[in-house]
């Protein structure tokens, strides 16, 4: 197996005004699983192309097990790449399209049997053999695909959007057959999605790009629980995380006595870290709380719209005067009976919130998790906030 290292990668396209890909670093470990995440345009292709060596970098250098690759041709890399439209050759058969690879090395027609046998086997294809691409449902052709990828016994497996064309059904299938896969076979893998429900269960690390950029290169767990800035706190979670941009007048000093929101003494302090005057205090929509408002706690929110997700309830929140710009999603379970119009009482814990730096977006510090069990409340006093400022929170973090 092999481990990648990339080293101030950089691509860009004829004239285009920004590369695709800007100063990439970023190692990946033996046997490592590796998903590149991120919307459409981040460079994820080009990176995942560079490394096959379909592609040549514009700057900076691509390393195997140390070695540099700049110059070594793609088929000398032994890189398996798998695409999301299969490219499979219509004309021949399944064992052809998986034999063809294997001949034009100049294995021998009985060994490069034996080996098809093999993988077809290891991928369920073993009645397939005969079969052209046509014949076969999509997932087959997908399975067809990652044997032909399989066949060579790649040292590093490459997979761009490889489960897109299938529904929802084998998307699954498929993702455990990946995961199933490397686990037996342990192959240095980098996968290329923008789906973060795949990203979030197949890597053992998921790097997060955004214009060409990496932004944060961590665990499903680290990136879930402590997201290194606005973006990837946006972009990890369904929905992302809810973004609030506060005055810091309202969180401390004297304007804060007037103010609708309070929050404990012990996040002062870090507060004060925030350039602008402001915080962006972030909170996933799973740890928002709406409690009855007949216990008087709380600021009132009204229930703008409810979304039945099956396993739970979107609800799309609101705020009461003086805050009546600002909105909001939590995800609560399926039992509660919500009407829109509705007005509830919005809290979460402590330790549920995240703190950002208005200006650079970058995480500001370590969740207080010593406080787990101290609520925070938006409490409705009303006041002097500016419900303009709270309102635009939304959009501009
Ligand atoms: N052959 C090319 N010629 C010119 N520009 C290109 C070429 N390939 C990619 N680009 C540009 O480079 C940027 C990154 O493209 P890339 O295909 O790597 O994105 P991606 O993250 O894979 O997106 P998607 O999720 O849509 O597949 C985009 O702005 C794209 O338009
Ligand atoms: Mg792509």
């Amino acid at each position: 197996m092999t481990a990648i290292e990339l080293e101030g990668l950089s691509k860009s396209y004829g004239n285009t005004r920004s590369p695709a890909l800007d100063g990439v670093d970023l190692s990946i470990h033996d046997g490592e699983f590796v998903v590149l995440l991120g919307p459409s345009g981040c460079g994820k292709s080009t990176t995942l192309r560079m490394i096959a060596g379909l592609e040549q970098p514009s700057s900076g250098v691509i390393r195997f097990d140390g070695q540099v690759v700049n110059d070594l041709p793609g088929r000398e890399r032994r890189v398996g790449m798998v695409f999301q439209n299969y490219a499979l050759y219509p004309h021949m058969t399944v064992e052809e399209n998986l034999s063809f690879g294997l001949r034009s090395r100049g294995e021998t027609k009985a060994k490069t049997a034996e080996r098809v046998a093999e993988v077809l086997a290891m991928l369920g294809l073993g009645q397939q053999g005969k079969r052209r691409p046509r014949e076969l449902s999509g997932g087959q052709r997908q399975r067809v695909a990652l044997g032909r990828a399989l066949v060579g016994r790649p040292s590093v497996f490459l997979m761009d959007e490889p489960l897109s064309n299938l529904d929802a059904n084998l998307r699954e299938q498929m993702r455990m057959e990946i995961a199933r896969l490397h686990s037996e076979h342990g192959i240095t893998t980098v996968y290329v999605t923008h789906d973060q429900v795949e990203a979030l269960t197949l890597a053992d690390r998921i790097v997060v790009m955004d214009s060409g950029k990496v932004r944060q290169v961590a665990t499903p767990r680290e990136l879930y629980l402590g997201p290194s800035d606005t973006f990837v706190a946006r972009f990890i979670g369904s929905p992302g995380m809810n973004l609030l941009r506060v005055p810091l007048g309202m969180l401390e000093g004297p304007e804060h006595a007037a103010s609708p929101v309070t929050v404990p003494a012990g996040l002062v302090p870090r507060l004060r870290g925030c350039g602008g005057g402001e915080a962006v205090i972030g909170v996933r929509p799973e740890n928002l709380h709406l409690d009855d408002s007949s216990n008087g706690v709380g600021l009132n929110c009204r229930v703008a719209l409810v979304e039945q997700l099956g396993t739970h309830l979107q609800v799309h929140l609101t705020l009461g005067a003086p805050l009546e710009d600002m909105a909001l999603v939590a995800k609560v379970p399926v039992g509660r009976d919500l009407r829109r119009g509705e007005i509830v009482t919005l809290s979460f814990r402590e330790s549920d919130i995240h703190l950002f730096d208005t200006t650079t977006g970058l995480r500001l510090a370590e969740r207080p998790h010593e406080a787990a069990d101290r609520s925070f409340a938006l409490a409705g006093r009303g006041g002097a906030a500016s419900p303009k400022q709270m309102g635009e929170v939304g959009e501009a973090c």
